[in-house]
């Protein structure tokens, strides 16, 4: 299992709740695949990865475009490689290609180091100079 640390933060707390939710789902993935028969715990993985695709990428998204970020379209394009990858695992699912648990867990892991820890930390002093603590 992760747990959330230091390093993850991009110093803004709004911001840092919500990537703990990424945590928690890179946790459950660890747990659905040391189980046999997970297609339900993948299902709903899926659907969570959705979900905070939509929510927190849309609640960045619309911050940069508030205080003018620059590399807002950079930024987006990531963020579109998110979804679509998480759109992707579903149709396997879907076929019935459940199989998938440890890429996804690789995906996430990943995500969180050159997303997170890099992208997303590269707004940090503008998002702090707009205010946002
Ligand atoms: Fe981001």
């Amino acid at each position: 299992m992760i747990e959330w640390e230091g390093k993850y933060s991009v110093g803004v707390s709004i911001i840092d709740e919500e990537h703990k939710k990424l945590v928690d789902i890179i946790n459950k993935v660890i747990v659905a695949k040391q189980h046999r028969d997970n297609s339900e715990e993948i299902s709903e993985i899926l659907n969570e990865m959705m979900k905070y695709a939509h929510e927190h990428f849309k609640n960045e998204e619309a911050y940069m475009v508030k205080f003018n970020y620059p590399m807002y379209q950079y930024h987006r394009e990531e963020h579109l490689g998110f979804s679509l990858r998480t759109l992707s695992y579903q149709s396997r699912v879907i076929n019935g290609d459940y199989n998938v648990a440890s890429e996804i867990l690789e995906y996430l892991k990943k995500w969180l180091v050159t997303h997170i820890q890099k992208t997303d930390k590269e707004y940090s002093d503008c998002f702090r100079k707009n205010g946002l603590k």
